[in-house]
C-alpha cells in the first residue's frame, strides 16, 4: 500500500470509531474486551450450506461451488442469488441478519459493509491464523477487518478502470490513452469528428441512484484533489477541489459528453452499451474484459479497446477501492463447512481459475506478477495500481446513511434539481451529523 492509501486508511478507520460511537445501542459493539489478536471462537458444524451472493453475472461461481460439491457431497453448497444491484444485496441480507434466520451462511459482502455487519454481530470472527492473509493485497485485507479483528476473507478486489476504444482513437489520431479530462473530452471531439464515432457517447460510469454513483462521485473527488472525508476522519466535500470533482460529471451530463442514458446507467447496462459499440470511454470495474472481448457474438468491441488508468483534473485519476469479502452469518449453521469452503474459493487455484474466466480481480498478490497471466490479460499492472493506490469508502456502523447521502447529492447535482454547492453543502452537513459524536 502506498504511504498515501495506508494514511487514507488509517483515517477512514478514525471515522469508523466516530460514527460507532455515535450509534449507541442498535449498533452494539463486536469486541467484546480484549485489543484484538485474541484466537477467534471455534467455528462448528459441518453439512450442507448457502452462499448468499449477487446475481453472478460470469457464470463461473457455480462452476466453483459444483467442484467443492463434487469433493464434499456432505457438505454441499447452494447458491442463492441475490440481486444485481449492491444497496438491494444488502438489504436482503440486513433483514435476514435482523429476524436472525439460518437461510444464509456465506455472505459475499460488499468490502463496504464488513463494519456495520460485524459491529452488529450478524457475522462471526474468523481465525485469522487459518488464511495467509500476508499473501493478499493489504487494502482487500484491510477491508475485511473490523476493529484490528478478522470478520471475512477477501475473494475479488476491483479498482476503476478506463475502458477506451483504442481502434478509433488511433484512426482518430490519438496515440495515447487520455490521463486528463480534458485530454478525454479532446479525444472524444476527435472520434466524433469519424463517421464511425459520430453517433457514440463520449464517456459514462454508474451513475445511476445506487452504491455504484458513491464509488463514482468520490473518484471525481480524488481524481480532483479533495476527498470525501479528510485524514482526520471528517468529512470534507465543502471544498474547491470536491467542487470540480462534482462539476466533472455535472458538467459532461450539461454538455451531453456523458449520454442521457448513462445517467441510469448501472454495471450492467453501462457494460452492454460499452460492447454494443456505444461508448467512446467507459469507467468500469475490471469484470468487463473478459466479456467485452468475448468473440461468441455477443460483444462488437472485442479485440478493439484498451484499458488504462482512470483520467483526473490533472493527471491520472484516484480509484474508489471496490471488492467483496465472503462472510460467516452467526446465525447460520455449519460454520465449520463454511469456513473450508471459503478457504476454498480463496486459495490460489480458486482465485486463479476465477481470473481465467471471468476477468475479475483476484486479491491474492502473486497473481498481478504472473508473466502468463499478464500476457492474457495486460491491464493487471494498471489494475494493480488502482487498486493500492485506491481509497476505501468509510468503514462506517451507519454506512446505509453514508452512502445514502452521498448519492443523493451527487444524483441531485448531476440531474440539475440542485446547484453543486448547495448539493456539496448539504452534504457536508449531513455527513458532519452522521459522523458527530
Ligand atoms: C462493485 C464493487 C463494489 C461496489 C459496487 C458498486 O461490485 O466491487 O465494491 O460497491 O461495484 O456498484
Amino acid at each position: 500500500m502506498s504511504a498515501g492509501a495506508r494514511a487514507r486508511s488509517a483515517a477512514l478507520l478514525a471515522v469508523a470509531a466516530i460514527v460507532l460511537a455515535g450509534c449507541g445501542d442498535d449498533g452494539g459493539d463486536a469486541d467484546s474486551g480484549g485489543s484484538g489478536g485474541g484466537a477467534a471462537p471455534a467455528l462448528e458444524g459441518r453439512g450442507p450450506i448457502t452462499l448468499a451472493t449477487g446475481k453472478d453475472t460470469s457464470g463461473n461461481m457455480q462452476k466453483l461451488v459444483d467442484q467443492w460439491n463434487t469433493d464434499h457431497p456432505d457438505e454441499k453448497v447452494t447458491i442463492t442469488e441475490l440481486p444485481e444491484a449492491a444497496d438491494e444485496q444488502r438489504n436482503q441480507m440486513v433483514q435476514n441478519a435482523q429476524v436472525k434466520s439460518d437461510a444464509f451462511t456465506v455472505l459475499n459482502l460488499d468490502v463496504v459493509w464488513t463494519a456495520e455487519f460485524a459491529a452488529n454481530r450478524w457475522i462471526v470472527e474468523m481465525p485469522q491464523d487459518q488464511f495467509d492473509l500476508e499473501n493478499f493485497l493489504e487494502p482487500a485485507v484491510e477491508t475485511a477487518k473490523y476493529r484490528d479483528k478478522l470478520y471475512a476473507a477477501p475473494v475479488y478486489s476491483d479498482g476503476a478502470l478506463l475502458y477506451y476504444r483504442k481502434d478509433l482513437l488511433d484512426k482518430a489520431g490519438v496515440t495515447e490513452a487520455p490521463k486528463t479530462w480534458d485530454e478525454m473530452a479532446a479525444a472524444c471531439d476527435k472520434v466524433k469528428a469519424l463517421p464511425e464515432g459520430k453517433a457514440m457517447g463520449c464517456y459514462a460510469g454508474q451513475f445511476d441512484k445506487y452504491e455504484g454513483l458513491t464509488c463514482n462521485f468520490s473518484e471525481a473527488v480524488q481524481s480532483a484533489g479533495g476527498e470525501v472525508f479528510g485524514d482526520d476522519g471528517k468529512p470534507n466535500v465543502n471544498t474547491e477541489e470536491a467542487k470540480k470533482g462534482l462539476n466533472f460529471l455535472v458538467d459532461g451530463v450539461k454538455s451531453g459528453e456523458i449520454p442521457k442514458a448513462a445517467v441510469t446507467f448501472q454495471e450492467e447496462p453501462g457494460r452492454r452499451a460499452f460492447q454494443d459499440g456505444q461508448l467512446i470511454f467507459h469507467r468500469q470495474w475490471p469484470y468487463q474484459f473478459a466479456l467485452a472481448n468475448a468473440t461468441d457474438g455477443s460483444s462488437k468491441v472485442a479485440g478493439k479497446f484498451g484499458i488504462a488508468p482512470i483520467p483526473g483534473a490533472d493527471g491520472p485519476g484516484v480509484s474508489t477501492l471496490g471488492g467483496h469479502n465472503h462472510a460467516i452469518s452467526a446465525f447460520a449453521k455449519n460454520k465449520a463447512t463454511a469456513l473450508d469452503f471459503i478457504k476454498f474459493f480463496t486459495s490460489e487455484e480458486s482465485e486463479k481459475s476465477n481470473l481465467l474466466a471471468t476477468s475479475q480481480a483476484p486479491t491474492r498478490a502473486n497473481l498481478y506478477d504472473d508473466q502468463e497471466l499478464i500476457e492474457k490479460f495486460p491491464y493487471l499492472p494498471t489494475l494493480k495500481d488502482s487498486i493500492e493506490n485506491a481509497v476505501p469508502r468509510p468503514a462506517a456502523v451507519k454506512y446505509g446513511d453514508v452512502t445514502a447521502a452521498i448519492q443523493e447529492a451527487a444524483y441531485g447535482a448531476m440531474n440539475g434539481e440542485k446547484s453543486t454547492d448547495d448539493a456539496l453543502s448539504e452534504l457536508q452537513s449531513k455527513l458532519e451529523e452522521l459522523t458527530a459524536e
